[in-house]
């Protein structure tokens, strides 16, 4: 087999319910669902149930998951503690016009453990999470606009839906990139709102943010990019930003809601670089809808109806018991010796990839931090977006379905996270199967 052709007719071949699905899908839902991120040519599969390590699909194919729902199940799929303690829940009500004791243990193991975290709000996702990161450096500071990163993905709201998947070419130089929309519907103020920032270029960063630095009421980055591609922040761009935002009264919003899978304090304590504002999503619900803000107490208290609030926050379903319960017994599984043993796999595996590319003399570079990791195909360093945007992506294109044909679930731009079901075992799987899809499609 020697073209994306072949691939796709066996990708054809393996998922006839689920093209069935997909077609009558597309009839009520554009696209056929409604999440574009996981969307992927000639159409997505539809998993009818997961357990483990092991999600099967509706023809009945099972496949080794190694994205875990865009990072969220460390613990792997149905882990028991949870479904027994949620199960229970249910019995006890799904939500109450009144609060619940399980969201201020959630909240109290947070901020325990999160060096920014003094306070804390719950919301139902990341999208809100950093939305109300944003909104409340604003009111904090007085100020608007805000700093991003090109490629930094922060959910789905208007402010950060800027210079997201760039085509490079309309993006102005790597020393300047322009704010390009990542949606159309967007109104165009917006644009005049951020400063973009090239990811991991401290020097150019610092001097654009010099140039804006009394307009700015924040700076958000993902200490791991997630989306783009596992790509780490280097120690001296975070540390950069932490001096800038200090010496200016800038809020520094690190968001959290990949990377908070890294170690137990989150990339800050990886780092030891502590931002005054955490968004956190994914993992901190135990795989139900989910996310969280929090910061320092001077900011946090804009949110406190006893003193206005300043800031408006609500929402029916945010800390709901069912969603607080299943991140308690989550974080409580979670302890330093499980970070360490899911960093030693990701690091095997990160290994046992660059290994396999080095005997077939396939040009790759492997990301990623703690039980993260992302694969291009390039011979150049991967430090921002723009390395991204310059990747062999058909190869990539045939590797993803090769590995689906396999039995290997990972996201579309080769992106994965480990949890704590993909043991040893599975990552050897993992590499034989790389290894025969790669070998059969370069
Ligand atoms: C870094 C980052 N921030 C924010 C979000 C948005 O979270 P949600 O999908 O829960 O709205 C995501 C989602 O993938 C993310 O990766």
């Amino acid at each position: 087999m020697n073209s994306t052709h072949d691939e796709l007719s066996r990708y054809l071949e393996l998922t006839l319910k689920s093209k069935a699905f997909w077609e009558n899908a597309c009839e009520y839902l554009p696209g056929g669902d409604s999440r574009n991120s996981i969307y992927w040519r000639p159409y997505p599969i539809f998993i009818e149930s997961a357990k483990g390590a092991v999600v099967t699909d509706l023809d009945g194919y099972e496949r080794l998951d190694f994205i875990n729902t865009m990072t969220t199940m460390i613990l792997g799929h149905g882990f028991q503690p949870v479904i027994d303690g949620v199960t229970r829940q249910l019995d006890a009500g799904v939500g109450y016009n009144a609060p619940n004791i399980y969201q201020v243990e959630l909240a109290r193991r947070l901020c325990e453990r999160i060096p920014s975290c003094e306070l804390l709000r719950f919301t139902n996702s990341g999208t809100e999470a950093t939305l109300n990161a944003i909104r409340a450096a604003r009111a904090f500071t007085g100020r608007t606009a805000f700093a991003k990163v090109e490629g930094g993905y922060h959910g789905t709201h208007d402010s950060v839906s800027v210079s997201v998947r760039v085509d490079v070419s309309k993006a102005g130089s790597a020393n300047a990139p322009h704010a390009l929309a990542a949606s159309e519907g967007l109104p165009s103020e917006i644009l005049d709102q951020v400063v973009v920032l090239p990811f991991n270029d401290t020097e150019v960063a610092l001097a654009i943010l010099e140039e804006h630095h009394s307009d700015l009421a924040a700076v958000i980055v993902e200490p791991v990019m997630g989306s783009v591609g596992m790509v780490p922040a280097s120690h001296e761009f975070l540390s950069m930003l932490r001096g800038f935002t200090q010496e200016h009264d800038i809020v520094l919003i690190f968001d959290e809601v990949i990377s908070y899978r890294v170690s137990i304090g989150g990339c800050q304590s990886y780092y030891g670089i502590t931002p005054d504002m955490t968004a956190l999503g994914k993992i901190i619900g135990g795989g139900f809808p989910v996310g969280a803000f929090g910061g320092r107490r001077d900011i946090m208290e804009l949110y406190d109806p006893r003193i206005g609030p300043r800031v408006a926050h609500a929402g029916t379903f945010n800390g709901n018991p069912v969603s607080m319960l299943a991140g308690v017994i989550t974080l409580d599984n979670l302890t330093p010796k499980v970070y360490q043993e899911l960093e030693i796999l990701g690091h095997e595996l990160r290994s046992q990839i660059q290994n396999i590319c080095i005997d077939m003399e396939v040009p790759v570079q492997v990301t990623g931090i703690g039980s993260l990791f992302g694969i291009h195909f390039a011979d150049h360093g991967i430090h921002n977006y723009r390395d991204i945007a310059n990747c062999n992506n058909e190869l990539r294109d045939r590797v993803f379905l090769g590995l689906m044909n396999e039995g290997i679930l990972v996201a579309p731009n080769l992106v994965g996270a480990l949890s704590t079901e993909t043991k040893l075992e599975e990552i050897r799987v993992f590499s034989e199967t790389f290894r025969k899809v790669l070998s059969r499609n370069i």
